[in-house]
């Protein structure tokens, strides 16, 4: 069987997925993975996003409901969590595709952030996935054994990427959440793991001032260059599949090779290069 008719590895399981907008969001490509390899799945973001975006021609490729929910309130996280629970009982994957810091939209710097919107990205895109995972398993008691929880995080958790701003301090805590819930989780065989995906040209990826040029940074520096949102995807599925039932509370790079390269020939040769036109020049 090839790739592109799938391998059936998510047959007969449930899940939901938060954060496609349009069609280059990660969670987005997810959706059609998680589709082509037999899943059932209902499609959330935020109301503001299901106007703006074209949520609807995914969940007609896809035949997956669309619920809205706002994660900065807990009553809609509780509200989405009945309505998943009503239509497909329990559940075995949710992928957190979330993220999102107004300092960043505003263009405040680091060092002056309006603490109200650092809040409201701490809120947004990490302390949503202790939300969901308390809703979905305290309250509604709705992820069968064997479930997978991924959200996706990036580098600027251990290591400091400027542009990145109060997004560092966003992911480093959601990767903690993710590890503080796995442990808690281990008993009833759920999984909960974050991917530190590359970076990605995507509505939020290319929001972030010299997004172009950590794109091209790392590019230069992976051994396998960036991956894609669908090699994304793909690697998703398999944290969703039972092919990972051992896996829990890590950090999973995704990203050519990023995080442990050092250097590549391809940036040694462009910065003696430009080193030497320097000297031509003085
Ligand atoms: N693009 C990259 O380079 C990159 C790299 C590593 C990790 N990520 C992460 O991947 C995830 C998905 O981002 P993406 O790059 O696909 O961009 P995206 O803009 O397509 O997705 C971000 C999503 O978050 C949703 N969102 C924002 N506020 C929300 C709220 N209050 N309630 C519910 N949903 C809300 C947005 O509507 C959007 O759908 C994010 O966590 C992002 O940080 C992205």
């Amino acid at each position: 069987m090839s790739s592109s008719q799938g391998y059936g590895l998510l047959k007969g399981k449930k899940g939901i997925i938060f954060g496609a907008l349009d069609e280059r969001s990660i969670a987005w490509r997810v959706a059609l993975a998680c589709h082509r390899e037999g899943a059932e799945f209902a499609l959330s973001n935020a109301p503001i996003a299901l106007r703006l975006g074209q949520l609807d021609a995914l969940s007609q490729a896809t035949g997956a409901p669309v619920i809205p929910c706002d994660v900065s309130s807990e009553e809609e996280v509780d509200k989405l969590m009945t309505a998943v629970r009503e239509k497909y009982g329990k559940i075995d994957f949710i992928l957190h595709a979330i993220g999102m810091s107004p300092n960043i939209r505003k263009k405040k710097e680091y060092t002056d952030l309006d603490y109200r919107f650092f809040q409201q990205s701490l809120d947004i895109s990490a302390i949503s996935l202790h939300k969901i995972l308390h809703y979905a398993t305290e309250v509604h008691d709705m992820v069968n054994d064997g479930g997978s929880v991924v959200a996706l995080s990036y580098i600027g958790a251990q290591r400091i990427f400027s542009k990145y701003s109060d997004m560092n301090d966003a992911k480093a805590l959601l990767e903690s959440i993710a590890r503080n819930y796995g442990s808690r989780l281990g008993d009833k065989k759920i999984r909960v793991n974050t991917v530190s995906q590359g970076p990605t040209m995507t509505s939020a990826g290319s929001g972030i001032k010299g997004f172009d040029g950590m794109y091209l940074f790392a590019e230069k520096l992976s051994p396998l260059g960036n991956p894609s949102a669908d090699d994304c995807a793909d690697y998703c599925v398999t944290l969703f599949s039972d092919l990972t039932r051992m896996v829990t509370m890590q950090n999973l790079y995704h990203d050519g090779g990023f995080s442990t390269n050092g250097i590549s020939e391809e940036l040694i040769a462009d910065l003696a290069r430009m080193y030497s036109q320097d000297d031509g020049l003085s």
